[in-house]
């Protein structure tokens, strides 16, 4: 289990963002080729992506690069550069179905095999953000060991669906949901989806928590003022970590004595409630230790 609470895009055409991206404390820095960058610096993006991926010092955060998506024609050559970095992970946008996936699978073995690096060491991110990726999750969710996250594409979902975005989201929630549910059966972090409005602090303060609440591990950010609001959301605060001690104390004291369920000011707490506890002070316990 890694830390994904701030998963922050750097656009691949800006060496200086990439830079000051290293020095934010992110969970995971994503060098972004595909939607940040025009059609015309592509080449000159690729190009800066690798050099910035091979000599950065990205500290603990994720090294990771977004390519262009499969149906596009930089696709392949993205794919080639950014590979002799080794990142972290690749991530790639509008993945329909896991034949994709499993494409990327064995060219990275291969590219693995031939560098004598251990098979599966980078990892495969996907973003699920058009009608056909939700119809065909479950696939691309088995697809490959490799793959490691999902991630939520709200704007181009939108597009895809020919839905009108609202500040509430209740056009894409549906999906949103599924998206997280999906994540959980495969074991797959699930990071949720991009908050344009970078001024506002409320704004996404409020957004990332719904995520947090729906089960996400983070959030996609885009500026250095939304990373360290993203990722408060998603750790447990110090009364949720006193909360959880004290549920664990009582019902573990409560189980030797052969009972299963307890009443705590006025809330039942019983193994559900438990096992929540546990995975939340897990959680605490990464996070100091990140
Ligand atoms: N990563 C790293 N640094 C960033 C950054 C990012 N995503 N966004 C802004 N910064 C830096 C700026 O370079 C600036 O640095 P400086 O003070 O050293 O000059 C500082 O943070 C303040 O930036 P600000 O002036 O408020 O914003 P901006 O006008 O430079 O950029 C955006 C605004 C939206 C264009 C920019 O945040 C951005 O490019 N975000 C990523 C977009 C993206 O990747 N989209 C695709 C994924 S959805
Ligand atoms: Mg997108």
């Amino acid at each position: 289990m890694r830390l994904r609470r701030a998963f922050l895009y750097a656009p691949a055409d800006d060496l200086h963002k990439i830079e000051k991206a290293c020095t934010l404390k992110a969970d995971c820095i994503c060098v972004d080729l595909e939607d940040a960058v025009s059609s015309l610096k592509k080449e000159e993006a690729r190009l800066n992506a690798a050099h910035a991926l091979g000599t950065f010092d990205f500290g603990k955060s994720e090294r990771l690069v977004r390519i262009n998506a499969p149906s596009t024609s930089f696709f392949m050559p993205d794919l080639r550069i950014v590979v002799d970095a080794i990142p972290d992970g690749i991530v790639i946008p509008k993945v329909e179905d896991a034949e994709t996936l499993q494409y990327v699978d064995g060219f990275l073995e291969a590219f693995e095999g031939k560098k004598e690096l251990p098979v599966g060491l980078i990892r495969l991110i996907a973003i699920i953000e058009t009608a056909s990726s939700f119809v065909n999750l479950k696939e691309i969710c088995a697809s490959t060991p490799r793959l490691s996250a999902l991630v939520f594409g709200a704007e181009d979902l939108a597009v895809s669906l020919g839905a009108r975005r609202s500040a509430a989201g209740q056009e894409v929630f549906y999906a949103r949901s599924q998206l997280v549910l999906f994540a959980a059966a495969y074991g797959l972090d699930a990071i949720d989806l991009v908050c344009n409005n970078y001024r506002d602090a409320e704004v996404i303060r409020t957004e990332a928590a719904q995520g947090a609440q729906l089960g996400y591990c983070g959030k996609q950010v885009i500026h250095p003022n939304q990373i360290p609001i993203v990722q408060d959301a998603f750790s447990p605060t110090t009364e949720e970590m006193e909360r959880a001690r004290r549920i664990m104390e009582e019902y573990e004291q409560r189980m030797e004595d052969g009972k299963g369920a307890l009443g705590m000011r006025g809330s039942l707490v019983d193994m559900p409630v438990y096992r929540q506890a546990r995975q939340l002070l897990e959680k605490a316990q990464l996070i100091q230790s990140w």
